[in-house]
């Protein structure tokens, strides 16, 4: 499928707009909720693909989880820490890192039953052992393609063993793995991490009763113990900041621009890309703060303004990983040149972020230098339309619509589709927002 974006020269970019549920915590959502005893209800759920593998996961293991559509709350009924059935087919995570890595938590201790796990071309060849590796200390059975490294992976569940587990990235998928693989382990689990990522899965396992304490320099240790069962809980899930990013660089970006962002998710873990946008200059307002269901929430509002070359290093990239980007684009329509260090982690994504960034981009004229953890992006380089492709990366495809949206001449994307990942309804919102 290509899509034609047209000229949008003139066009501006304005009005209100509601980004779907933050897509971390949807799949914690579901799947805390599956592991509990009871009813969990969630409002706000993202209806996409990647949060739909994860029910169908879940449903596979006996879990009832209702249908999940836009506007409904969404009921799971919980089967407690080890209740889930031995899946009677491989488990088809789709195109879902996190539902791979946080379900190897999950099953590494189903003590007796067996468990494939597989997914599509992209996900098949990211690495699985970041997590493999850490449940095998605790006395997991993973065993895979490339030593264990590639889906598909079979899992023979055992009595797992809490450990001190020091993991080498700062990974959120990472740490919720062996935090869930802790709930049922034989003594206390502590994961520490060079940096903190993003802890939903703290905040959210500590509302459903779990032991858990979280210390340590800048919040890098979490302790886990186990022994206690989990209750469902009533989950609200806040609009994506990660999805609301595209709005914020476009409106940033686009002459006589005024967007609103409503109910966007603002966990400090998360907000990077407000740090990076002040930064530059951006003219952003948070209005409207409170606290939502355990996570701070606002409206952001941003106005289109002139915009500094930025600086990001290996420290703040847990905090705005999945938003390199579609800043890689406002980075375009800066002054200086912008840097990204410390972001190897982007190779390993649904895509090589990095490179698809450097190539795609640079087919509408940017000038970007590649290195192997991170890139020079070169100001003040209006962007061309040209032909490109989302390369079947979600973020890639929308990060390019808001390319498309102020560069001179018409752009065609081909892979459009692949926004469906994490946000079905990401091109009825730029029409009405550009109408
Ligand atoms: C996620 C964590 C991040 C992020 C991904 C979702 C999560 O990955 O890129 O989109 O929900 O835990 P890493 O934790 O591997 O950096």
């Amino acid at each position: 499928m290509a899509l034609a974006l047209g000229t949008t020269a003139g066009r501006s970019l304005k009005g209100r707009v509601q980004v779907p549920g933050d897509k971390s915590i949807s799949h914690r959502s579901l799947l805390f909720g599956a592991i509990a005893e009871g009813t969990t209800t969630i409002e706000g759920l993202l209806p996409a693909e990647d949060p739909l593998s994860t029910a169908a996961c879940l449903r596979a293991m006996g879990v009832k989880v209702s249908a999940i559509e836009t506007g409904q709350v969404v009921q799971v009924e919980g089967v407690g820490l080890d209740g889930f059935q031995e899946p009677e087919s491989v488990l088809d995570c789709g195109n879902s890192g996190t539902t791979m890595r946080l379900m190897l938590g999950l099953l590494a201790g189903r003590t007796g039953r067996h468990f494939v796990m597989t997914g599509d071309d992209s996900l098949r060849r990211r690495p699985m052992k970041r997590v493999g590796g850490p449940l095998a200390e605790m006395g997991a059975c993973i065993a895979g393609r490339s030593g264990g490294n590639l889906a598909p992976l079979a899992i023979a569940g055992q009595q797992l063993s809490g450990q001190v587990i020091r993991t080498p990235v700062a990974s959120a998928q990472v740490k919720s793995a062996i935090l869930l693989a802790a709930l049922t382990a034989q003594g206390s689990t502590t994961v520490i991490e060079p940096v903190q990522s993003r802890d939903h899965s703290e905040r959210m396992l500590r509302a459903f009763g779990a032991d858990l304490t979280v210390g340590g320099p800048g919040n890098t240790e979490v302790v886990v113990t186990p022994g206690r069962s989990l209750t469902g809980q009533n989950v609200i899930v806040p609009g994506d900041i990660s999805s609301a990013a595209f709005w914020l660089v476009a409106g940033a970006i686009t002459p006589g621009a005024d967007l609103t962002v409503e109910n966007v998710g603002l966990n400090p873990s998360r907000t990077g890309i407000l740090d990076v946008l002040e930064q530059m200059g951006a003219r952003i307002e948070v209005l409207n703060q409170r606290d939502v269901a355990g996570e701070p929430v606002g409206d952001l509002r941003v106005t289109h303004g002139p915009l500094n070359a930025f600086e990001i290093g290996a420290d703040l990239i847990p905090r705005l990983v999945d938003e390199i980007p579609v800043l890689s684009v406002a980075a375009c329509y800066a002054t200086g040149i912008s840097r990204v260090s410390g972001a190897e982690e982007l190779r390993v994504k649904e895509t090589d972020r990095l490179a698809v960034m450097a190539r795609q981009l640079g087919a509408m004229g940017a000038r970007i230098e590649e290195f192997a953890d991170g890139m020079a992006i070169h100001g003040e380089t209006p962007l061309k339309g040209a032909e490109v492709d989302s390369e079947t990366d979600h973020r890639v495809a929308m990060s390019l619509a808001v390319a498309a949206q102020i560069a001179t001449g018409s752009t065609t994307l081909h892979r459009p589709e692949a926004a469906a990942v994490s946000y079905p309804n990401f091109w009825d919102d730029l029409e009405r927002l550009q109408a």
